[in-house]
């Protein structure tokens, strides 16, 4: 860990919070393109994520703990699967679950942030050629216009979660691949995916309060010696791309985990010797100071909120470590001017990581027999961070 001296405060209103993903969490999905590729026969995928943690109905323990930790803040993903389970027919009842979701927030005295978009569709938009179809904006915006009147009363509304992890799996691949080299984006995807961030702000700027954003993944690149022009090419349209059309927005979401060092011929490996996460990824708490920082610049000095930040790991004393880290990083970051709005750890619960269960994000553990849930002492320590909104090193056991 890092040495410090003084206590590592915060600013008043400091948002502290959990992040979550409806796919990830709540539990057939069945609607969804996720759920399609899960069951196939020929799926590439090491299981599928069938009841995961039952958060949806479960979600009022879930919200319930985020609060009793001491957080303030609870980050969650509306599933357009759900919302529009057949083109063109939208389901009360579901928007109204999404509601008491809000609600419940409020009165746990949570500030929900909503994610309108988190990596799955609908199985008829995926049908119909998902973001390369012609209409695919104007049918994201029709399900933006249908969710508003339920977000009125929201202030923090990202509409799409990690449009380059998007644009480069194009939904067809696992984001495991972060690890290894990842593909390069379709042009037609990425565009779209501005477009369709554009056309939802617009509609949320009805609502003079609601504040709108995107949040992307950072990937802190590193250039390999004399390998510069390479990582600003590689980068690009696999990041910076989607950073600059963030300006001009109300915030912006970072999303840090890992670096990636680009040799001449693009990623290189993780060092054999390096720590690594159950990810496959290197342990590198300094992704967050780093993308942060990044984001600030090619985003035009946009607001950030930090959307994730966390690791996959079975060490839960590990997770302790990493985090602060990160923060440490990114009051650094924040003494050298950056505007940062909060911090949400990625994740709530140990949740479906797009293929497996296995790398375990969540500062909360569940029984898969049960669904019991259990947070673990990672929770506790980031409870009482955000609660005396000072970051300090837990006593050892
Ligand atoms: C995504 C999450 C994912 C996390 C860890 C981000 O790419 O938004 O859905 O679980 O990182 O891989």
């Amino acid at each position: 860990m890092s040495e410090t001296t003084m206590p590592l405060t915060f600013p008043k209103e400091f948002l502290w919070g959990a992040s979550t993903a409806a796919h990830q969490i709540e539990g057939n999905n069945v609607g969804s393109d996720w759920w399609k590729r899960e069951y196939s026969e020929k799926t590439d995928l090491s299981e599928p994520s069938g009841d995961a943690a039952d958060s949806y109905n479960r979600y009022p323990d879930d919200i319930g703990i985020a609060a009793s930790l001491g957080l303030n803040a609870y980050r969650f993903s509306i599933e357009w699967a759900r919302i529009e389970p057949e083109m063109g027919h939208f389901s009360t009842a579901q928007l109204l679950h999404y509601r008491g979701m809000i609600d419940l927030c409020r009165e746990k005295g949570l500030e929900p942030v909503v994610t309108l978009h988190h990596f799955t569709h609908p199985q008829w938009f995926a049908n119909r050629g998902g973001w390369r179809a012609p209409d695919a904006v104007d049918l994201f915006a029709r399900y933006v216009e249908k969710v508003l009147p339920i977000v009125r009363d929201v202030t923090w509304i990202c509409t799409i979660n990690e449009p380059n992890m998007l644009a480069m799996t194009r939904g067809e691949e696992g984001t495991e691949m972060a690890a290894a080299a990842l593909p390069t984006p379709d042009l037609q995807i990425s565009e779209s995916l501005v477009r369709a961030h554009k056309r939802a702000r617009e509609i949320l700027g009805q609502v003079p309060t609601i504040r709108s954003g995107w949040a992307v993944a950072t990937q802190a690149f590193h250039a390999m010696l004399g390998c510069e022009a390479e990582t600003l090419a590689y980068g690009y349209p696999r990041e910076d791309f989607f950073l600059e059309a963030a300006a001009g927005d109300d915030w912006l979401g970072v999303q840090a985990y890992l670096r990636t060092f680009i040799g001449k011929d693009g990623p290189v490996p993780v060092p054999a010797d390096a720590e690594k996460t159950l990810t496959g990824w290197e342990y590198f708490p300094a992704a967050l100071g780093i993308g942060v920082r990044h984001a600030w610049e090619l985003a035009q000095h946009t607001p950030i909120l930090i959307t994730e930040n966390g690791i996959a790991t079975a060490q839960d004393s590990r997770r302790i470590d990493y985090t602060y880290d990160a923060l440490v990083g990114l009051r650094d970051a924040m003494d050298d001017g950056i505007d940062v709005r909060g911090y949400l750890h990625w994740s709530l619960l140990d949740n479906y990581e797009w293929g497996s269960y296995k790398p375990t994000f969540g500062l909360v553990a569940w029984d898969p027999d049960t669904f019991v849930r259990s947070p673990k002492p990672s929770a506790y320590w980031l409870g009482e961070v955000a609660t005396s909104n000072t970051l300090f090193k837990p006593a050892m056991p």
